[in-house]
């Protein structure tokens, strides 16, 4: 690229991101109208500080996902995501994959679209994610860097997407699944693990705090519902890296559940171990999906249990003084990434593809309105 070039890219991407100044908006003001118990959305019966909120679903292209880009073209769907929702996760927008698509390009107008959207819906914003061994551009996977090539180009992309985004998203996932379901750290299939060793865990929570002292900093993970190995691995490494002064402000349990498994009944037990180490918790992406093999309909009794799932999960958040952040992965079936996914399973979210309220979502909001 000429360096003309680079100024250019460079001035137009700080047109972009003066485009988005502005007041950010913090969970105590991301505004939820009242009273609880005759609330009509799901925000408005929330207690104080407490965000509800969905992904974004979309986010430019992917091969898995059979459907176009719903964010900006469905009109009942942005209609929905602002009515109902006090707090926004990028499904996919944020991603290295589509954020960083070339080495020496970013993608930011997807991830705009929602900051954007957020601040005019009086929203807060949770970034996802930063360190994954998933959904990486093949430049990145495949290209042939030394060490220190690699630790330089992750600390420039967190420094730039996070300082982009500086004041404007509440809560980022820096790590995500960092632990296989045994509570190893996974240093053979996370690029960064494998290459640089877990020490380049501290230096991203460091550099993302560098770059946005005010969003709080998260862990991130499936499976860690409950207490278990995987849980119990976080809990110490977590422990040992504020020992350390590693500015870790949160654990994030995802809560992709099945009606395969029974629920996970000790969540605010466990939540309750990481808000003794002081952290924030968060619940960050709930789908509760069900068996529907040959294109079944879902019966009334599976719409029953996924609605107690969604439910306990909500009770498990409530429970927890720290958990102020409650998010589900999608608030309809018609952009839902559990069908694609989970060959013969489905219906995981709230409501129907045409926007009916299931029993999930009433369980939701009748939770909410009685909680304090
Ligand atoms: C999923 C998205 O929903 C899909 O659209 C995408 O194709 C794959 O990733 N854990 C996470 C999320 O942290 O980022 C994943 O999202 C679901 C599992």
């Amino acid at each position: 690229m000429t360096a003309l070039r680079t100024l250019t890219s460079v001035l137009a991407a700080a047109a972009a991101a003066a485009a988005l100044v502005g007041a950010p908006v913090h969970a105590a003001d991301a505004d939820r109208g009242g009273p609880g118990h005759h609330a009509k959305t799901l925000r408005h019966a929330a207690p104080p500080g407490f965000v509800i909120g969905s992904a974004v679903a979309g986010g430019g292209h992917h091969v898995d996902q059979p459907y176009p880009d719903p964010f900006p073209n469905d009109r009942v769907y942005r209609h929905l995501l602002g009515k109902e929702f006090s707090s926004l996760s990028p499904e996919n927008q944020m991603k290295w994959e589509f954020i960083h698509p070339e080495h020496d390009r970013y993608r930011f107008g997807p991830a705009d679209d929602i900051v954007r959207f957020a601040r005019q819906h009086h929203q807060v914003v949770r970034g996802h994610t930063l360190l994954w061994h998933n959904q990486n551009p093949a430049w990145l996977t495949e290209g042939d860097f030394t060490a220190a090539e690699l630790r330089g180009i992750l600390r420039d992309h967190i420094a730039t997407v996070v300082g982009r985004y500086r004041g404007r998203i509440d809560q980022w996932d820096v790590a995500n699944e960092v632990f296989d379901d045994s509570g190893r750290l996974r240093t053979t299939d996370n690029l960064w693990l494998r290459e640089l060793g877990p020490g380049i865990i501290a230096d991203a929570f460091r550099w993302a705090h560098r770059a946005d002292p005010h969003a709080q900093l998260f862990f991130n993970d499936y499976g860690v519902e409950g207490v278990n190995a995987k849980s119990d691995a976080y809990l110490a490494l977590i422990s040992d890296l504020l020992d350390e002064g590693v500015p870790v402000d949160g654990f994030s349990v995802q809560g992709h559940l099945s009606t395969r498994y029974g629920f996970p009944d000790d969540l605010a037990t466990n939540l309750q171990r990481f808000a003794d180490l002081g952290l924030q918790t968060a619940v960050t992406e709930v789908d509760v999906r069900m068996d529907l093999p040959d294109g079944a309909e879902p019966t009334p009794a599976q719409l029953a249990q996924q609605a107690d799932y969604y439910q306990r999960m909500l009770e498990g958040c409530l429970a927890v003084d720290t958990c102020r952040s409650f998010t589900v992965w999608g608030f309809t079936d018609k952009y839902s990434w559990v069908p694609v996914f989970f060959p013969d399973e489905g219906a995981a979210t709230i409501m129907t593809e045409d926007f009916e309220r299931k029993p999930a979502y009433y369980a939701l909001r009748s939770t909410l309105a009685d909680a304090t």
